[in-house]
């Protein structure tokens, strides 16, 4: 398959693994990248400067060629409490950052000048507008399925927005695609790579536990919730506006919309949980594809499969219009 994407950052398939943090580490974007696809990881704000380092040589080690078919995710309100994290990005001369939650234009140029493109992933028309203006290479319409943070518009409708004022700028799709339909039916809207997080949640390289495996692959689509509830226990500092989907559990039966009474009990018995990896209170962030991710599996066969199901549903699509 060929699109402005995989002609754009280099790649065999319009895949790239979204940088979730911290799942999405080196391993992960390495096995990714290696299938054919664009490998991403993403910069925590909680990590240390020596394990993001260790992450970005696990990924690419020191091969200059390498480094062309990854990417690294940044936060845009974490790049003001950490703006280290853009020095060290530049210094891994990753192919492309994302910027996201908030506006890049800042940042947009420091990166050109160092030949690195840039993406933000965007959730209304809005802050499309705000990615366009700022520069960015590319931008990712996020819809409010997808797992980790988002806004509240679905992919399908932000996507159709997205498009029609992209004009010439390429387009990925991050929310819900987890299959080779899911990614057809984005190609054939007009985009140019999914943009997936939730089913590398279970892939084999992904820094996910095992009892999160688990909990993740047992739970249907219609049990997600988008709360701020694990935000404000932890005092992230996350605009409320993108609030984080995750796996309803007890913690946001208790408190999601109820954040205001959060007590001391409460963060406490939160912290205990994460500790002991009880996803009954503790987060899990996952997108609604959550109900289509059933076992662990290499990265890989992942990508792989995404990449041939997209193929045989196109070519499928394509006989609708007898070409
Ligand atoms: C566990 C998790 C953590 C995430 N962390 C980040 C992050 O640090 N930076 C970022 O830009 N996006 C992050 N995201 C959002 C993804 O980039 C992407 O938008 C989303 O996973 C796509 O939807 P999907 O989960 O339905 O595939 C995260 C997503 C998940 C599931």
């Amino acid at each position: 398959m060929r699109t402005s994407l995989t002609t754009l950052l280099g790649v065999e398939h319009p895949i790239l693994n979204a940088p979730m943090t911290p799942q999405a580490g080196g391993a992960l974007a390495r096995a990714v990248a290696e299938a054919g696809g664009f490998g991403m990881l993403g910069f925590d704000e909680d990590e240390t400067r020596a394990s993001l380092e260790e992450q970005v040589a696990l990924a690419w080690g020191h091969s200059r060629l390498e480094r062309a078919r990854f990417g690294i995710g940044l936060v845009r309100w974490v790049l003001d409490r950490r703006p280290e994290l853009i020095e060290m990005a530049i210094a891994a001369q990753p192919a492309l950052v994302s910027i996201s939650f908030g506006d890049p234009a800042p940042f947009v140029a420091r990166f050109h000048d160092a030949g690195i493109l840039v993406a933000s992933q965007v959730q209304s028309k809005a802050w499309a507008e705000t990615a366009l203006a700022a520069g960015v290479d590319l931008l990712v319409a996020q819809g409010t399925e997808g797992g980790g943070h988002t806004g509240n518009v679905g992919t399908l409708p932000l996507l159709q927005i997205v498009l029609d004022l992209a004009g010439s700028v390429p387009v990925a799709v991050a929310g819900g695609v987890a299959t080779g339909r899911g990614l057809a039916a984005v190609l054939a809207a007009g985009a140019g790579a999914g943009w997936i997080g939730t089913p590398f949640l279970l892939a084999a390289e992904a820094r996910s536990n095992a009892a999160a495996q688990a909990r993740l692959a047992a739970v249907d689509e219609t049990q997600t919730v988008l709360t701020s509830a694990f935000d404000r226990v932890q005092h992230k500092a996350w605009p409320s506006e993108f609030r984080g989907r995750a796996l309803r559990n007890d913690f946001t039966d208790a408190w999601n919309e109820r954040e205001d009474g959060l007590t001391t009990e409460a963060e406490q018995n939160f912290y205990q949980a994460k500790a002991d990896r009880n996803y009954d209170i503790a987060n899990l962030y996952a997108g609604q594809s959550v109900g289509l991710v059933r076992e662990v599996r290499a990265a890989s066969n992942i990508v792989r499969e995404l990449a041939s199901g997209a193929e045989c549903r196109l070519r499928a699509a394509a006989e609708l219009v007898g070409a």
